[in-house]
């Protein structure tokens, strides 16, 4: 079921009042390697891209042929189950040929380097590459080796791109906004593990990029030093964090890169930053619950809320998952496909500077 949306907190912008550089200049970039190095106007050309795909995949005839005759390489060096089968699904859907290749039965595991990895996919002539590996900036390591676009589907603690799309386009929706509508003045308060967190970092850059105000809580071990510098307001107490919050958005405590105890236990934890229903009741009276997945249940949240018919967005999100990776594979592959007006798209990795003009 789709919740029963609030009234939007934010004013809708003006009909035709966003217009998009022509053709590969609405997207001039080769890769995606993290929403830092977009500008403001291509982060909403992709949302507005992605709408598109979510009307299509609700269709029961699924299929487009845009990517007919293309191979795209999922190289996932790190766990995953939603974002891998989310690009699956995306590339199958656009008509492509997927490949996957999981890292725990790759040569990866019989000492090759990453370079060597890159070189060998460079070599199968993928006409795009989506990578996942544990270490930041491998992703951004590999694009520079290859030849194709390389989409990055989380690396380290650095970014996940994707994820932050999907989460704007699901907002988006969800307070129906029309197509180049930015997120002006809506309050978000993303709780958890900020400091392990490249969702938190991706979420942090686009949202602030169209205008939201942030707000991030967590234990003070579990906050980045000088994360306000990314335009943030700190919070160690969430009932303060989420008074007038208009969205709350949870994250999981990532035990697998704390090196350390960060929390005294899960109790406490769900004490003090978990999401009961209760505490969702000191938000906005309509305020909406994300997470990226996967939840740990009665910890950072709880069923009640995870499960709410009308506040919960959780499977929003990965419905737009799918549409977003879409349009990000459709854009990229653009300039290959020889689409009218992509042809000028640069080859090289790099991209706009972060907080360009819209
Ligand atoms: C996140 C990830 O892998 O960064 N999950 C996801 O992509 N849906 C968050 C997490 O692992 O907690």
């Amino acid at each position: 079921m789709q919740p029963s949306i609030p009234p939007s907190p934010i004013s809708p912008p003006l009909a035709g009042a966003r217009a998009y550089p022509a053709g590969g200049l609405a997207f001039p970039h080769r890769d995606l390697t993290g929403i830092g190095l977009l500008a403001r106007h291509e982060i909403l050309f992709l949302l507005d891209e992605a709408e598109q795909w979510v009307e299509l995949n609700r269709q029961s005839q699924k299929r487009a042929g845009l990517l007919s005759g293309l191979t795209i390489i999922n190289a996932f060096f790190e766990n995953s189950t939603r974002t891998l089968l989310s690009f699956e699904i995306a590339g199958k859907r656009l008509g492509a040929d997927v490949v996957n290749m999981h890292a725990a039965t790759s040569s990866v595991k019989k000492g090759e380097t990453l370079i060597d990895t890159a070189m060998t996919l460079n070599a199968m002539r993928a006409d795009a590459i989506v990578i996942r590996h544990a270490s930041s900036g491998a992703v951004r390591l590999i694009a520079g080796k290859v030849d194709c676009p390389v989409l990055n589907a989380g690396d380290g603690q650095h970014e996940h791109p994707t994820q932050a799309l999907l989460d704007a386009l699901t907002i988006r929706q969800a307070l129906h906004l029309p197509r180049g509508s930015d997120l002006n003045g809506l309050i978000v308060t993303i709780c958890g593990d900020i400091l392990h967190s490249r969702v938190a970092r991706s979420n942090i850059l686009s949202l602030t990029a169209l205008g939201a105000v942030v707000r991030v809580c967590a234990p003070p071990a579990l906050m980045p030093a000088e994360i306000e510098a990314m335009g943030v307001t700190v919070f160690h107490d969430f009932d303060a964090a989420l008074k007038g919050a208009n969205v709350v958005m949870m994250l999981r405590l990532q035990q697998e890169r704390m090196q350390g105890q960060f929390i005294p236990s899960p109790r406490e934890y769900r004490h003090l930053y978990g999401l009961t229903l209760d505490r969702l009741a000191r938000a906005e009276p309509d305020a909406l619950v994300m997470h990226p997945g996967p939840m740990n249940r009665g910890v950072e949240i709880d069923s009640q809320v995870a499960d709410h018919p009308t506040r919960s967005l959780i499977t929003h999100q990965v419905e737009c998952g799918v549409a977003i990776r879409m349009a990000c594979l459709d854009v990229l592959t653009r300039r290959a496909r020889g689409v009218a007006g992509w042809e000028s798209q640069p080859s090289s990795p790099a991209g706009a500077a972060y907080g360009a003009p819209a």
